[in-house]
């Protein structure tokens, strides 16, 4: 992928580097606590030692593409990821047919950087990488927490095709105990 200036603000959008790793997990610990909602936290060692590692898988698995948003002062001002996931049809008449889809994850974007468009042109990298890969389906989840996501990804066509929902085990087995099974 060239580099490509940004209109407003001249912000780079290219592949990311070895040397852009550690900034990238600090987005990715942004990300979890933005979705976290909650205080700031200390990531376990091991944690951001795992973290390194899939970044490092990443840049150098051809089904993958991480991509950064790098300002005039080579600063890393955000990031967005997305994978090639595989699968072949499970029905007779779909012979050996493979099916691609693009999985999106991982989407920073700084906060003082945001509203630039930074987003919208890291995303049509990604974009130009699943067609590129014949993945002509996207695919992401978000928290129905995030709302600016939810905001973003519905103007862009994505909608909600399933719900992963969650319940306090002791009120399943009470509601199960007051027949809420009936
Ligand atoms: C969501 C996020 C990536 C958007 O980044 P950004 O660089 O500000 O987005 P852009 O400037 O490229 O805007 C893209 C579109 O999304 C919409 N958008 C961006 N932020 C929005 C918000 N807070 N609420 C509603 N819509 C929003 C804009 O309307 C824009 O469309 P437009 O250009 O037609 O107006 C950024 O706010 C962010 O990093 N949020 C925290 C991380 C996060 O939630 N990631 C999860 C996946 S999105």
């Amino acid at each position: 992928m060239a580099r490509k200036p940004r209109k407003k603000d001249q912000t780079f959008i290219r592949p990311a580097e070895q040397a852009d790793i550690p900034v990238l997990v600090g987005f990715l610990v942004k990300l979890a606590l933005h979705v976290d909602g909650g205080e700031p936290q200390i990531l376990k060692r091991r944690e951001k030692r795992r973290l390194m590692e899939y970044l490092a898988t990443a840049l150098t698995d051809n089904d993958k593409l991480v991509v950064v948003a790098e300002a005039p002062d080579s600063k890393l001002v955000g990031m967005g990821y997305i994978y090639i996931w595989r699968s072949q049809g499970i029905w007779e008449h779909a012979g050996d047919l493979e099916f691609k889809s693009g999985i999106i994850d991982n989407i920073w974007v700084e906060p003082e950087y945001r509203k630039l468009g930074i987003f919208s042109a890291m995303l049509r990298e990604l974009v130009a990488f699943a067609e590129s890969s014949a993945a002509h389906e996207l695919i992401l989840e978000y928290s129905v927490a995030n709302k600016e996501a939810e905001a973003t990804w519905s103007r862009l066509g994505f909608k909600t095709t399933g719900v992963r929902a969650a319940a306090f085990t002791h009120l399943v087995k009470d509601r199960l105990s007051q027949g809420g099974d009936k």
